[in-house]
């Protein structure tokens, strides 16, 4: 079984979201040590733009990225994904991941009756860190977005570890953190049961 890990944050060492979803592959491994995990840093190796010319394969290099993160993701049966909130959303680093795994007739496709997801049967494990509290506000499009697109992906298996307020101060942080980290083993638990 394979998980693919990614990050997105622009903080390095800094960063809660690389913290967390480092610390959730980490109890995902010591439960099943010999699963196979797959990392990549959209901040330090990002992908381009989505473009006309990368819809036209106009550029064989890029082609071939795009297709192997494809298969990357459809390989994966867990993908864990560290994502801050920038301006409200996610990170053009991870919307750019996002733009090469959401493909017609590979991840979903349009019928007559409507969109239908072809990628579930994946858990999709979100590390996500915001320096505001925004759950349940109109200001968050950040996680609803992730829930819509993954949703239309057909993985309707999407947890969440949050850490929000994180900006607020000193102890909103370490508060913030020690809660996320206090939900981990949850969302691994319920990871682990479809192993
Ligand atoms: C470029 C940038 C944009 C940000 N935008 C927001 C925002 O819109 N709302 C918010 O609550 N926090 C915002 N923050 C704060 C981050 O969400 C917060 O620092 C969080 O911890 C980032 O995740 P990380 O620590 O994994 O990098 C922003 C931070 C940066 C660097």
């Amino acid at each position: 079984m394979k998980l693919l890990h990614l990050d997105s944050s622009a903080l390095g060492a800094n960063s809660v979201s690389r913290e967390l979803s480092a610390a959730i592959v980490a109890q995902w491994q010591a439960r099943h040590p010999g699963l196979e995990v797959e990392y990549r840093d959209l901040d330090s190796n990002p992908l381009p733009h989505l473009t006309g010319a990368s819809l036209a394969k106009a550029d064989p290099a890029e082609a071939e990225e795009s297709a192997r993160v494809l298969e990357q993701f459809l390989s994966a049966t867990i993908v864990v994904i560290g994502v801050p909130m920038y301006n409200f959303g996610i990170p053009s680093t991870l919307k750019a991941w996002i733009d090469r795994i959401a493909v017609a007739g590979r991840t979903f496709r349009y019928t007559a009756n409507g969109p239908e997801g072809l990628a579930g049967g994946r858990k999709v494990i979100i590390a996500s860190a915001r320096g505001g509290v925004h759950s349940n506000s109109p200001s968050d499009f950040q996680e609803p977005y992730l829930r819509q697109v993954f949703a239309f992906l057909g993985i309707d298996d999407l947890q969440f570890v949050r850490a929000e307020g994180v900006s607020l101060s000193p102890q909103h942080r370490t508060e913030a953190l020690a809660a996320a980290r206090a939900a981990i083993p949850a969302a691994v638990g319920t990871v682990s049961q479809a192993a």
